[in-house]
C-alpha cells in the first residue's frame, strides 16, 4: 500500500468515501506561508457536483479543519493536516457491489487484494471522495507556487467524444470559467452538455481529456534519469481514479512527426531562451525548459451506470446481472479540473524544493 506522494514535499492522504473523515498530511511544507482557509474552500468547491442533470447528487459541505502545522495564520514548517468529514453518505446502496463486482470499477481488484476486508461502501479508497484529499494540499502547493509566479490553469477539451478548439492562452481561464464543463470552447461546451446529460438518461457513461498547463515554471526543475519531471508528473495523474492516458506536448502525435516538424527550435523571446513551438510540452530529458508545461489526461466513462451488466458473484462463482441504484457521476472530467490542478502543484513544488528553488522558509 503507498498513501504518500513526493519526497521533500510529502503528501500522505487517508479516508474512505464512507468513512468518517478524508485527510491529508503534508510533510515539508515551507514555514512562513500564509494559510487562507477560504481559499482551500473555493478549490474544494470546484471540485463538488455541478447540476444534479451532470454530476452526481451526493451533496458535502466539505468544511476544511486545520488540525495541526498552522500557528497565528502562518504555516510553522511542522506536518500541516486538514481533514473534511464525510457527512452525506448512503452504505446501503453499496452492499449490491460487495460480492458482485461492478465491471470496470475497483470492486473486485480490491476485494482480491485485501482478501474482502477492504471498505467498499461507496468505493472504500478507490473512490472520487480521496481526491478531496489531493485539492486540499493542492490548494496549498500552488500558494506556494504562486509565490514564485507560477499559475497552473486547467481546460477541458474533450468530453463523449465532441473536441474543443483551443483559444489563445491568455483566454482560457476565464472561458473556461464560464462553462459548466470547464470548457474554453463555449459552443463546443453546450455540446458536452447535451452529451452527459444524453448519457445520464439512457443510464450510461461517458469519458473525456483535461489539458493543464503550467506557466512560468523555471527552467532546470526535474531529476533525471528515474524521478524526471514527466514520470513524477504522470505517477501523480495516474493516482486520479478514473485516469487512463497522460501525454506531454504533441504526445503521441509525435510518433507520426519528422524530427524537422517536432523539434522546437529556440529563440530569444523577451530577452530569454525560449522555444518558436512547444512539441516537448515544456519539459526535455525529464527537466523543465522553460516554456509552459503542457500535458492531456484522459478519463474514461465512469464504471457505475444504471444499464444492467453482467458480472460474477465472487461467492457462488455464478453469473450473474448487476442492475445498480445509487448516486454516481455520469462523467468524470467536470468535477476533475481542480483535481488535476492540485497533481500538477503538488509534484512541481515537492520538484522545486528538491531543486533548491523554493527555501524552506517563505516570508509573506
Ligand atoms: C471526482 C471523481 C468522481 C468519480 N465518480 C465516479 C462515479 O460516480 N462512479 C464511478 O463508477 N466512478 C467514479 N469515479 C472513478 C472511479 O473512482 C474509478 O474509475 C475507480 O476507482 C477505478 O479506477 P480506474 O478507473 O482508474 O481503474 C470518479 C472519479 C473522480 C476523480
Amino acid at each position: 500500500m503507498s498513501s504518500s506522494l513526493g519526497k521533500m514535499f510529502r503528501v500522505t492522504i487517508f479516508g474512505e468515501s464512507h468513512g468518517p473523515c478524508i485527510g491529508v498530511v503534508i510533510d515539508g511544507c515551507p514555514a512562513g506561508l500564509m494559510i487562507d482557509e477560504g481559499g482551500i474552500r473555493e478549490e474544494l468547491r470546484r471540485r463538488s457536483p455541478r447540476e444534479p442533470e451532470i454530476s452526481t447528487s451526493r451533496r458535502e459541505p466539505d468544511e476544511v479543519k486545520i488540525l495541526s502545522g498552522v500557528f497565528r495564520g502562518y504555516t510553522t514548517g511542522a506536518p500541516l493536516c486538514m481533514l473534511v468529514r464525510n457527512e452525506d453518505v448512503r452504505s446501503h446502496n453499496y452492499h449490491e457491489v460487495r460480492y458482485r463486482p461492478r465491471p470496470g470499477h475497483a470492486d473486485y481488484t480490491a476485494y482480491v487484494k485485501y482478501g474482502g476486508y477492504n471498505d467498499y461502501r461507496g468505493g472504500g479508497i478507490f473512490s472520487g471522495r480521496i481526491t478531496v484529499a489531493m485539492v486540499m494540499a493542492g490548494a496549498i502547493a500552488r500558494k506556494i507556487l504562486a509565490h514564485f509566479g507560477i499559475k497552473i490553469i486547467a481546460h477541458t477539451i474533450e468530453i463523449g467524444g465532441i473536441k474543443a478548439r483551443r483559444p489563445s492562452m491568455e483566454l482560457i481561464e476565464e472561458l473556461a470559467s464560464r462553462s459548466p464543463v470547464g470548457c474554453a470552447d463555449l459552443k463546443a461546451s453546450a455540446e458536452m452538455v447535451k452529451v452527459i446529460k444524453e448519457a445520464r438518461r439512457l443510464g450510461d457513461s461517458v469519458g473525456g481529456v483535461i489539458e493543464v498547463i503550467a506557466l512560468n515554471v523555471p527552467p532546470g526543475v526535474g531529476e533525471p534519469v528515474f524521478d524526471t519531471l514527466e514520470g513524477d508528473l504522470a505517477k501523480a495523474f495516474f493516482a486520479i481514479p478514473g485516469v487512463k492516458g497522460v501525454e506531454f506536448g504533441a504526445g503521441f502525435k509525435a510518433a507520426s512527426m519528422k524530427g524537422s516538424e517536432y523539434n522546437d527550435q529556440f529563440i530569444i523571446r523577451h530577452g530569454r531562451i525560449a522555444t518558436k513551438s512547444n512539441n516537448a510540452g515544456g519539459i526535455q530529458g525529464g527537466i523543465s525548459n522553460g516554456m509552459p508545461i503542457i500535458c492531456r489526461i484522459a478519463f474514461r466513462p465512469p464504471s457505475s451506470i444504471r444499464r444492467p451488466q453482467r458480472t460474477v458473484d465472487l461467492r457462488t462463482l455464478k453469473e450473474t446481472v448487476l442492475r445498480l441504484q445509487g448516486r454516481f457521476d455520469p462523467c468524470i472530467v467536470p468535477r476533475a479540473l481542480p483535481i488535476v490542478k492540485a497533481m500538477m502543484a503538488i509534484v512541481l513544488t515537492d520538484h522545486m524544493i528538491q531543486a533548491g528553488m523554493i527555501p524552506r522558509v517563505i516570508k509573506e
